[in-house]
């Protein structure tokens, strides 16, 4: 085969479209992005067909996503490179060549299953000789998590963070050349690379980042110091992505930030998440717009009005609250009050009166007395949100309130929790079931695991819905009658 495409000619609208096979690599790595990742993809493209041909076998990976949908699409952004890179998706973690944990830190547990499932991959690779192990994700900006890693974990082979991700073929290939552990962590970036390849894990929806990073340094968390500064997309760059992904049969996409309500500010065009929004609303093919997440402080009216004015817009808000106790809240830094969030929820709710509002609390934060949470539990019974996330305070080092002196017991926390719960639990079931006996829009997005004979789909809020069809449907909306609801999900029939 004749290798005739030097990387440093070819534009960023053609780079995606090129043969990797026939990339010349006798020639140096283009010095800009995103073609600099193409030619390393080309690279380890060789490296993988030659480790195929000695095991006789085509080689696969298997991705881990831990945490947010952010990482969720970043995954798809790992799954993209690997398949340009030569290897093959497989979903048996234990049969895999090369794994990689895009991990999360927001909580400790969420750390603790990266070290537990790490132990187990020690054996499989005395096992397998081409096997690797990668780590990538928010715990790998820990400098902490990096050292355990280094002296208690030495079978990982790659080991790279939130800022650099887009580097991931060259590390890659640069582990391929050697027999260290490579380990790259950048503190910060401005930078945002467009254009890399990405595998998305539905054909027919799909996370869209629109900014990076968050700015708001909430006192119990860890995300601003794990993914940086808040950066936004130019909104070009975002319709383009959207318009390529409905031409390829995306009929739903969900807008992806921290706080997508600053959206735009940094800018040097500034332009609002509303305005956005309402460009994205214009693309031929998207049927459906959700977004994910509101911080409550800059919600605004604009977005509510064009919400409300909405054809494609989901009628569904997650709107964190955090706590309802106003002092807990400015102890969290959230910058609002509870009467403020109880105001924009009316506001919302007077503008959208059939929106769907789902929240994440969090118990336990330091110095947090029992009245505190009752006024959390007060928000919850006042707004009646139809789901809500209910998390136990976890102390991540390097944020401010992990030094606080009155860390609450956790006795109490396990059961204020478990109060909370319950209450959120009752509240949901009695709101999810007032769509029974209605007609609604549902986007069918798989077969039903249980039943051959079902199909499961969601509603504009995120009900689940299953009724009798087939895998043609998949994809598509139907509108759906709701027959019986079962809790947090309904049965229902196709209506004609
Ligand atoms: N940017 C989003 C949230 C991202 S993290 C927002 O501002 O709402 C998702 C959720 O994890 C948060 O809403 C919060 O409820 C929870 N969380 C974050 N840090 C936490 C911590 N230290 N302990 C417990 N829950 C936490
Ligand atoms: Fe964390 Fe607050 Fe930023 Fe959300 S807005 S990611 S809770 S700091
Ligand atoms: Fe976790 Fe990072 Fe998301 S810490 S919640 S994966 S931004």
């Amino acid at each position: 085969m004749y290798n005739s495409i030097d990387l440093r000619d070819v534009s960023v609208e053609e780079v995606r479209g090129i043969d990797l096979d026939l990339v010349d690599l006798a020639v140096p790595a283009p010095e800009y992005e995103p073609q600099r990742q193409f030619y390393f993809m080309a690279k380890c493209r060789r490296y993988v067909k030659t480790m195929s041909e000695k095991a006789g076998r085509p080689m696969t990976f298997f991705t881990q996503t831990f945490g947010c949908q952010m990482n969720a699409r970043d995954s798809e952004k790992l799954t993209g490179i690997l398949e340009q890179a030569g290897y093959v998706m497989e979903e048996d973690e234990n049969k895999a060549d090369f794994v990689i944990y895009n991990t999360c830190t927001v909580r400790e547990n969420a750390n603790l299953r990266v070290y537990g499932r790490l132990g187990q991959l020690k054996r499989r690779k005395k096992e397998n000789p081409h096997m690797m192990i990668g780590l990538c994700g928010c715990m790998m900006q820990e400098p902490e998590v990096v050292e355990k890693i280094k002296t208690s974990y030495r079978h990982v082979d790659l080991i790279f963070g939130t800022h650099n991700i887009y580097r991931f073929a060259e590390l890659l290939c640069e582990r391929m050349e050697s027999d260290r552990m490579i380990i790259d962590i950048w503190k910060d970036t401005d930078k945002i690379v467009e254009n890399l390849p990405a595998e998305r894990k539905y054909s027919f929806k799909s996370g869209v980042n629109i900014m990076f990073g968050c700015n708001n340094f909430c006192s119990y968390c860890i995300v601003p110091y794990v993914r940086g500064r808040e950066r936004s997309r130019n909104p070009k760059d975002i319709i383009e992505e959207i318009k390529r992904l409905a031409d390829d049969g995306v009929v739903e996409i969900m807008l992806l930030g921290q706080n997508v309500n600053s959206y735009g500010k940094t800018l040097d065009n500034p332009v609002t998440f509303a305005q956005l929004l309402q460009e994205v609303e214009k693309i031929d093919g998207i049927e459906r717009i959700r977004f994910m997440t509101s911080h409550p402080k800059d919600l605004s009216d604009e977005l509510i009005q064009v919400m409300a004015k909405s054809k494609k817009i989901c009628r569904h808000l997650h709107l964190p609250v955090q706590s309802g106790s106003t002092r807990i809240l400015k102890e969290m830094n959230r910058r609002y009050t509870k009467e403020q969030y109880m105001s924009l929820v009316e506001r919302i709710r007077a503008a959208i009166p059939d929106i769907s509002l789902t929240t994440d609390i969090i118990v336990g934060f330091p110095g947090e007395t029992e009245e505190d949470f009752l006024e959390t539990l007060d928000v919850v019974r006042k707004v009646r949100y139809d789901s809500a996330f209910t998390f136990q305070y976890s102390r991540r080092t390097g944020t401010p309130a992990a030094v606080k002196e009155n860390q609450v017991p956790a006795d109490v926390v396990q059961d204020r929790f478990d109060r909370l719960l319950a209450e959120v639990q009752k509240i949901s079931a009695e709101t999810c079931s007032v769509y029974t006996d209605t007609t609604q829009t549902v986007l069918v997005e798989s077969m039903n695991d249980h039943d051959p004979e079902l199909v499961t789909g969601r509603m504009g809020n995120n009900i689940l819905v299953h009724f009798p069809g087939d895998a043609s449907m998949i994809g598509t909306l139907k509108e759906v009658y709701l027959r019986e609801c079962r809790g947090f999900y309904y049965l229902g029939e196709l209506r004609e």
